[in-house]
């Protein structure tokens, strides 16, 4: 069974309670029990790890290597700041997946850039849970 490490950045633990008009009313939890669901539908075993902290997510990626088949991650506000991050995307070389709740490319100028999409294969934007539906689904079939 492929295994699927999923990566949740900075204030996503803070879903349901943080800005609702823009990420929605649906807690952290909900969007793990999400996850796991979608993670049997597909076939997929699937570790979910959330971190406020870029090292501590840099670690992660690193035990990544030769444990996991593919990372599905929001890398949330690190995603336009994190050049470690992507390093470490880099260096352990598994197939990637980028996924944000809210659109990036409609918000403001400051989250446009993303330097995860410099080596994610795919991202997937503004789709709400369900993009970490697709995100799992497309990592699967690889
Ligand atoms: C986010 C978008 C980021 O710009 C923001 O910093 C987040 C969440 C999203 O899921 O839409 O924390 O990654």
């Amino acid at each position: 069974m492929k295994k699927i490490l999923v990566i949740n950045g900075p204030n996503l633990n803070l879903l349901g309670l943080r800005e609702p008009a823009l990420y929605g009313t649906q807690n952290f939890e909900a969007l793990q029990g999400f996850i796991v669901e979608c993670a049997a539908e597909y076939g997929v075993e699937v570790e979910l790890f959330q971190s406020n902290h870029e090292g501590v997510i840099v670690d992660k990626i690193q035990a990544a290597y030769g444990v996991f088949d593919a990372i599905l991650i929001n890398p949330a506000a690190y995603t336009h700041t994190s050049v470690a991050i992507l390093d470490a995307l880099k260096a352990v070389a598994l197939p990637t997946v980028e996924v944000h709740l809210t659109d990036i490319s409609t918000r403001e100028e400051f989250r446009r850039f993303s330097y995860i999409s410099l080596y994610a294969q795919k991202t997937i934007c503004g789709k709400g849970f369900d993009g970490y539906k697709e995100g799992l689904h497309y990592l699967s079939q690889l």
